[in-house]
């Protein structure tokens, strides 16, 4: 891609001998300038010490614009609100996947290209076998997608546009199948094949709740909730799974490879593990009356309890998302009958309290994707181990446009951070018997 104009300039200057460096500012389309700081460790043998990447850009990117301070998501420059409402995933998918909007008629192919991919090859369903019954599904997922670099490594030669599109379409096509084959193997049920008769998100929920002893038809309202809270989960510019999935894939590893280190590294509960960490809390806290309890507890250091779905490292304001999670949770809880949701309640009661308390307002910590998500899976009958798998379907897409994205630019180079060393010094090998 080529690199963004820049107009300022900034100086480093050794003030000990005196050396000056020209540092370049790029400015981007959006958001704030980028210094170029890569002509600094020939100038002055020095590295830039980031821990946490707090504030390193680590790459350029066309993809998804983040404004933590206004709360503001961009898909491709749609604002995330106007997607949730007039779009659908697999519309976001390929929005996500090709810059634009599709046509009626590329929306099509592209649909039923996904739709024909779904079934996953036999061997990989025998693979569930060697799981215990009580693995935890996000352990299966990650494994399973990694096993299918076994499969296809014949036909991904990553610089051919044609073998990147069949992964990309393969992987969003599979994954659901894969997820719901996780899940069925945690209850011990029967596999349920895919349908090519109906839409992605009805044919997951086919997959999860069918059997094979009575007819099933999956709820239109549950389906167009997975519909939306997928469109919410797509991408997140370069959060700690995608940064993964460009990082192993700079290497030139197999793209399947690649997407499993991502749904490793979206497991941790800092992460996309957090949904599920947050109705173990609710239960934890278990009535309103506990809640003063548990936020003095997330405000004490030493207690190592923290409010689950609270706080963000981009945004600084309400996350768009959960805004959006919690005007659906009132819509799918009451159009499912489920109103009188005690976990709700107990959300809603927890996010004001702790709005009203100055030690997040001052630290800007509010309610994140993950606060209200769990709710909406669990009325639609998804087991709480299951909540992060459905993050990782989800984000499956951003991993892939991130992939391809990183993949096709010409200027790739593999990923290779440096560090501040603080070991010891050179010093000589003593033999055992002299230590
Ligand atoms: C996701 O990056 C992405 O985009 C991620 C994501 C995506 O779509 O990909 O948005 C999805 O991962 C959402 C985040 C889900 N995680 C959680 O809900 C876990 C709970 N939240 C925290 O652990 C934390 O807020 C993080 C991990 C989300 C952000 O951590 P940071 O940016 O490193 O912030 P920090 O830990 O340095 O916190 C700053 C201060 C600290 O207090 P002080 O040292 O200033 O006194 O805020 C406190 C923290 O102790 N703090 C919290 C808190 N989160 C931060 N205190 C209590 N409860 C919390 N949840």
């Amino acid at each position: 891609m080529s690199t963004p104009s820049s107009e300022q300039r900034y100086q480093l200057v050794d003030s000990s001998t005196g050396k000056k460096t020209e540092i370049k500012a790029l400015a981007g389309t959006m958001g704030p300038t980028v210094l170029d700081i890569s002509g600094i460790p020939k100038d002055h043998g020095a590295f830039t010490f980031d821990p946490g990447f707090m504030a390193t850009a680590s790459c350029e990117s066309r993809i998804t614009f983040i404004d933590g301070e206004k709360g503001v998501l961009l898909y491709r420059g749609y604002p995330v609100e106007q997607l949730a409402e007039n779009s659908s995933f697999l519309e976001v998918a390929y929005l996500l996947l090709h810059g634009d909007l599709p046509s009626q008629q590329q929306q099509e192919e592209f649909t039923n290209s996904i739709r024909y991919h779904t079934m996953i090859n036999e061997a990989l369903l025998r693979f569930f076998n060697g799981f215990h019954y009580n693995a935890h599904p996000m352990a299966m997922v990650s494994a399973v997608v990694a096993s299918m670099s076994a499969f296809y490594h014949d036909s991904m030669d990553i610089h051919n546009a044609r073998h990147r599109e069949i992964f990309a379409h393969r992987i969003i096509a599979k994954i659901p199948t894969i997820a719901a084959t996780a899940f069925k193997h945690s209850v011990g049920q029967p596999v349920i094949y895919p349908r090519n008769d109906i839409d992605y998100c009805a044919n997951m929920l086919h997959m999860f709740f069918s059997v094979p002893c009575e007819a099933y038809k999956a709820d239109p309202v549950a389906a167009r909730a997975l519909d939306l809270l997928f469109i919410l989960h797509a991408d997140h510019e370069q959060n700690a799974s995608t940064s993964t999935v460009r990082l192993a894939g700079s290497t030139g590893a197999n793209p399947y490879a690649a997407i499993s280190a991502g749904i490793s590294a979206l497991w941790g509960p800092a992460h996309g593990g957090a949904n599920e960490a947050v109705l173990t809390m609710l239960e934890q806290i278990g009535r309103v009356e506990n809640i003063p309890k548990y936020v003095e507890m997330a405000k004490d250091k030493d207690s190592n309890f923290r409010l689950m779905g609270f706080g963000h490292r981009v945004y600084k304001n309400f996350d768009p998302r959960a805004k959006i999670i919690r005007k659906m949770c009132h819509e799918v809880l009451a159009q499912m009958g489920h109103t009188d949701n005690p976990l709700f309640e107990l959300a809603l009661r927890l996010e004001e309290v702790a709005l009203k308390d100055d030690y997040f307002v001052s630290r800007k910590l509010y309610p994140n994707v993950d606060f209200y998500s769990g709710i909406i899976y669990s009325a639609l009958g998804i087991p709480r181990s299951m909540f992060t798998v459905m993050f990782a379907i989800a984000r499956t897409v951003g991993w892939v446009a991130h992939w391809q994205e990183m993949i096709s630019d010409p200027g790739m180079r593999i990923g290779r951070p440096r560090q501040l060393y603080t070991g010891a010094q050179t010093r000589d090998y003593v033999g055992i018997d002299e230590r």
